[in-house]
């Protein structure tokens, strides 16, 4: 495959937004620098198109550490005992959402592991009195795989969004992250579920999971783009040291900023944040992130205390400053390269709120 052809794959996916999985696998193998470089440069018309130079932050809140998964390449799985467990109280919830809402976000995220001590009321709850208290925000869950029910109820409580990413869309490479209890099928049809009660949706993956191959990748576009989520959350796999994938290899930046590129011309509009783990990878990951044709970034919210507590993965960046610096901080960093930061809720622009 000469680098000529991979470019007439890139022009082809620009203007028709889709791929099919042997395209894929040839995009992805041809990676050069060069043909990224052109990647990024068609990536920031879109993106451009779509949202300007803006940047729209979501206040993340990491409610709880407590998971009843087992995920082999998670910090906070529940075989892990060397991490010190925490909850907030709904409470302490409200208080995170209140300063965030200060701060001037105006959409709030409320990740945790999959914690049965919440009950379904307790979120909806949690989920209707920062409504309440900030009607001008949007709500953004991201507490794993539940069933429809409760998605619907945690919907009609109005929260607007939910993040689940997919994590692999092959059902083999699934078998190699997760232990028996998990499928990807049940992934999928939760996904599916959020969609089709109207949540905006957002799925995504890991660049160099352990045993990940191009044709895994290739998998994942084309599921993407059946699945058309309204956001795509990926980021380099990173090793945790108290996992059984303690000592894999880390996935590449430039591999991540490539996908982050090649999403972009898939699903021009979609909402895309340039992760915490791209952070982590690299210390200008966020801006390279950007400039890759990401939109979204997510500063931490957390009180200060649990933050180092919640580590999916290793030497987490974040972990030690307060909420307001972290958003003087991202602030600064998308100035330095042309982008500003805004105070919107920051939907997807198919959506009409
Ligand atoms: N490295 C990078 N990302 C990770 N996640 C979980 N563990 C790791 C890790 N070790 C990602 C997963 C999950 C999201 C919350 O964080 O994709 O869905
Ligand atoms: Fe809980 Fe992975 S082990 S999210």
């Amino acid at each position: 495959m000469s680098d000529r052809s991979v470019l007439n794959l890139i022009d082809k996916l620009n203007k028709e937004h889709a791929l099919d999985k042997e395209e894929w696998i040839q995009v992805i193998d041809g990676y050069t620098p060069e043909i990224a470089a052109n990647v990024f440069e068609k990536a920031r018309v879109w993106q451009e198109k779509y949202y300007g130079k803006q940047i729209f932050v979501r206040g993340l809140i990491e409610m709880t550490n407590y998971c009843k998964n087992d995920c082999y390449y998670c910090g906070i799985r529940r075989s892990n005992r060397n991490i010190e467990r925490y909850r907030l109280t709904p409470d302490e919830i409200r208080e995170c959402a209140d300063l965030g809402y200060e701060l001037g976000y105006r959409t709030i995220v409320l990740q945790g592991g999959e914690d049965p001590y919440y009950s379904d009321d307790d979120i909806a709850d949690l989920v209707k009195t920062i409504k309440e208290a900030h009607p001008d925000c949007a709500v953004t869950l991201s507490l794993g795989e539940r069933e429809f029910d409760t998605y619907k109820k945690w919907y009609d409580a109005g929260a607007d969004r939910y993040l689940l990413r997919h994590e692999t869309a092959n059902f083999e490479h699934y078998r190699m992250l997760h232990p028996e209890s998990l499928s990807a099928a049940h992934r999928q049809e939760c996904l599916r579920n959020l969609k089709k009660i109207g949540y905006q949706t957002g799925a995504g993956f890991m660049v160099g999971a352990p045993g990940q191959t191009s044709e895994h990748l290739a998998e994942d576009m084309v599921f993407l783009k059946e699945l058309e989520p309204e956001m795509v959350g990926i980021g380099p796999f990173l090793p945790h040291h108290d996992t059984p994938f303690a000592d894999e290899k880390p996935g590449s930046t430039k591999m991540t900023l490539y996908f982050l590129g090649l999403i972009r011309l898939m699903l021009p509009d979609v909402l895309l944040p340039a992760t915490t783990a791209l952070g982590t990878a690299d210390p200008l990951g966020r801006e390279k992130g950007v400039q890759a044709g990401a939109n979204v970034v997510m500063p931490n919210l957390s009180p200060t205390d649990v933050r180092k507590k919640y580590a999916l993965y290793d030497n987490k960046i974040c972990t030690g400053d307060e909420a307001a610096e972290c958003k003087n901080c991202l602030q600064m960093r998308m100035r330095s390269i042309g982008y500003e930061v805004v105070a919107s809720r920051g939907d997807h622009c198919g959506v009409v709120s």
